[in-house]
Formats: C-alpha cells, structure tokens, sequence
C-alpha cells in the first residue's frame, strides 16, 4: 500500500520554505562578522560571485536530486545509485548530529527574545550576564524545551499545513522586520568622548568598500574559503535538507525559477543582516567592536541595544522576533530532513517519526546544555579550536561530513548520472537551466577541488 507523497502546494510554499530553511544563525550572526574581519566589500564581491557559481551548483543538484526520486536523504542516494546509498545515510547523520544543538541555540535566541519583550533587556548588556545564562543549571534547557516544542509541532502538521503555512506567515514577517531594523541602523549616530560624531554612513563604509589592507595572496586565498565555507552552511547544502524539500516540489513547479529565488532571498538577508549590526556596532562600539567574533549576537548587540536608549528596548526585541524566526525555520528543516528518513525508510508514520526524532534531539540537546556546566571540559580540535559538546558536534558536522556529502553530490551528479540528469529535471516542463555550462565546469572540477580543499582545511592538513 503507498500513500500518496505529501507535497508543497505549489513553487511560492517550497521558495519560502527553503529560504526559511537557508536563513538562519548564519545569516545572521556570522555573515556580517566574516564581512567585518575579511575585507568588508572584497568579502561581499567574493561571496556573490560564488553563490552565483559555487552556491548555484550545490543547490541545484540537491534540489533536483530530491524531486527526481521523490525521496527522503536516507533512501535519494541509494535509487539513483547502488554503491551512493552510504552518501544518504551520512546526509541524513548530518541533521541528526546538527539538530540537538541548533535547538540549544535557538533556546537562547528565545531567552533573549523573551527578556527584552519583559524589559529586561538592559540586563543582557551586564557583563559575564551570556554566559552566567548558558551555564545555569536548568533555564537553558527549558528554553530548549519550549523551542524544540514548537519546531516539533510544525513538523508533525505535516508538508503543507506544517511547513509550508507557518513559513508563508514567518518569511514575509521576518523580511518586513529587516528592512525596517536595517533602515533605523543607518539612522544611528554617536558623540564620543572627544565630541566627534560618528555615523551610521561611516559603518556603512566599512562594510561596503573593499579593503585591501594587509591582503596577501595567501589571505586572499582564506578569505574565498571562508566565503564558500559560509555559503555552503548558508544555503543549507550537505545536511539532506534540500533533498527533502526538493521531493515535496511538485513536478508541475518551475524549479529554476525557484532556485534563483532562493538564492536571492538568502543573499539578500546576510547582506541585510550586516547592514542591521555593522553600522550600530560601529557607531556605539567603534571600530574595533566587530572583532569580538562569534560572541557578537548575545553579547556585543544587547550593549548596542542599551546604548540606544528608549528605542533599543523595541529594536532589541524585534531583532530577537526575528531572529527566533529565523531560527524556528531553519530548525524545523533538520528536524524534517530526520523525520522524512523515518517515514520513507523506516516506515514510520509523521506522528511516531516526529515524536521519535525529538525525543532523541531533545535527550543530546540537555546533554549539550550540561556540556556548559555538569560536563564542562575543554578539547582541542584538529582546525586549532578549543571546545565544549557543542563545538564537538559542530566540528564533526559542518566541517568534516558535510564536505564530505557535498563532495559525493557532485561525484553522482557530476560523473555518475552526469549534468544532462539536472538539466533534465530542472527542465521538465520545458525550463531552460541557465548558466549550464557553468553548472558542467562547477559540478565535475570547480565545486570538488573547492570542498576539498575546505575539508583538508578542516582536518588540519591544509
Ligand atoms: N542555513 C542556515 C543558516 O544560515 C543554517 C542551518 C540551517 C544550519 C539548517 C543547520 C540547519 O543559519
């Protein structure tokens, strides 16, 4: 007995889907620190050229890799290619691994949603107050618990009245409030110490004109890999993700209209996001503010926000609004990336699969929380840096398995079924794939040494 697959109802419920997906903590959050240290506008330059070449490729081949075998990550690989089927079973590891720990991050979104909408927000800016949060005994794991709770919920509604419905209300939301939050930023101005104003517009320079301080061919080099290192995990690539999504695309659906749209929405929100910070960094922290790095979010903005005055209280929140948003959307795809494994593999139904997968995310997600206190240690990992359970499960993830998925993608879609297997999906209700020789020269050469070299990057050997 086969039911009948659920499905998107049509390209604008996928498009908004994987753009909920691809936006995330990594638009967010990391987009406009790496813009800040690498460069300003020489990252920009760098990140659009790949996301219209490198980004275009990966995407491409996972979505119609989804759609053509209308299949999960865990059973995709193996259908189109007996001895691919282990690519499947590590796409699928892949949000598994990811998912406890997202959800212990989008739990401290939601903190911080939460105690700016009490107003409490001025509490966020207190010194050593991020991490006295994340090292309390029980706080971050309710916070979880209730983050987890709703992604779970989305996903047990199922394809179109889960996903599909609650990323047509939250991606238009969260659109509207970036615009809004970026055009306040550029209105910000300071007076320091010394009575000389700083402005919004000056920020805005540092972002946007290339700086080509310090700059070596060696540097340039690292700054190309952080870019498609940030592309790569932007776009949602290499965790099943698109597989899954893709496989609800209903055939009738443009699908190369769709891809271009996704792209631009996630291009468009990182660019937007470093318009949000670097200029009210700039001007409330000085130059020197961005370079606090991956601490940025929960402990350089609530400063930011308390140096606004009255107004940072409402920004505050509505940054944390749609941040959770941001979160939420992308979390629900990892847990959807497990559960549709479940369903198609294993034979389980929504309900169970659901249930199941949470259960097990929520069990490595308290464990993660304990890893900040009961279990606190510190390990050195081979690319230098020093974790806890979090970076742990982060490490193995993004910077080993995925290249490692990606790598496979392209070998399979590249040399295996070959390019026309894309062109052909992509275009079966008479689309015409553009830049197809540039997909060609991407999947089989540019995009593997790329993902190589990011993984020997990874592993230390680079
Ligand atoms: N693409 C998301 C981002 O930019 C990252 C992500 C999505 C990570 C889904 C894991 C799962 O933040």
């Amino acid at each position: 007995m086969s039911k009948k697959r659920e499905s998107f109802s049509g390209s604008i419920g996928f498009v908004l889907a994987a753009a909920g997906s691809a936006v995330g903590l990594g638009n967010i959050w990391r987009f406009p620190f790496l813009a800040a240290r690498d460069g300003g506008g020489l990252f920009l330059v760098i990140y659009l050229v790949l996301a219209l070449t490198f980004g275009f490729t990966l995407l491409t081949a996972e979505v119609v890799i989804g759609r053509n075998t209308k299949s999960s990550p865990l059973t995709a690989y193996g259908k189109l290619s007996k001895r691919f089927g282990w690519v499947g079973a590590i796409a699928s590891i892949v949000p598994f691994m990811i998912l406890p720990y997202y959800c212990v991050i989008g739990g401290w979104v939601l903190k911080y949603f939460l105690i700016f909408l009490s107003g409490y927000g001025l509490d966020a800016a207190q010194d050593g107050y991020f991490g006295s949060f994340i090292t309390a005994q029980y706080e971050p794991i309710v916070m979880l618990v209730i983050f987890l709770g709703i992604c779970a919920f989305i996903i047990y509604k199922g394809v179109a009245s889960g996903i599909e419905q609650y990323s047509k209300i939250l991606m238009p939301v969260l659109i509207l409030l970036v615009i809004g939050i970026s055009v306040f930023a550029l209105t910000l101005k300071s007076t320091d110490a010394n009575g000389n104003t700083v402005t919004a517009l000056q920020g805005m320079k540092v972002y946007l004109i290339p700086s080509f301080e310090g700059v070596t061919f060696k540097k340039f080099l690292l700054i190309v890999m952080d870019a498609a290192g940030q592309l790569f995990y932007s776009l949602s690539i290499a965790m099943g993700i698109m597989v899954a999504y893709g496989s609800y695309v209903p055939d009738e659906a443009n699908l190369v209209q769709s891809i271009n749209r996704i792209e631009i929405f996630d291009t468009a929100v990182a660019f937007l996001a470093g318009v949000m910070i670097i200029p009210a960094v700039f001007v409330f922290m000085g130059p020197d503010g961005m370079a606090a790095g991956p601490s940025l979010m929960f402990v350089s903005l609530p400063k930011v926000f308390a140096a606004m005055g009255g107004a940072g209280r409402v920004i505050g929140t509505l940054f944390f609004a749609m941040v959770l948003f941001a979160a939420v959307t992308s979390a629900m795809s990892v847990l959807e990336a497990v559960v549709s494994g479940l369903i198609d593999h294993f034979k389980l139904s929504r309900t169970k699969g659901t249930i199941l997968e949470s259960a097990i995310a929520l069990a490595l997600g308290i464990l993660v929380c304990l890893g900040y206190n009961l279990f606190y240690f510190e390990l050195t990992l081979p690319n230098g840096a020093v974790g806890q359970i979090l970076d742990i499960m982060d490490y193995i993830s993004n910077y080993v398995l995925m290249p490692v998925v990606s790598i496979a993608t392209c070998i399979l879609v590249g040399w295996v079924l070959k390019p026309e297997f894309a062109f052909k999906e992509a275009g079966k209700n008479g689309e015409e794939l553009g830049r197809k020789g540039l997909f060609t020269l991407m999947i089989k050469f540019v995009a593997p040494v790329i993902l190589s070299v990011l993984l020997l990057m990874s592993l230390g050997i680079l």
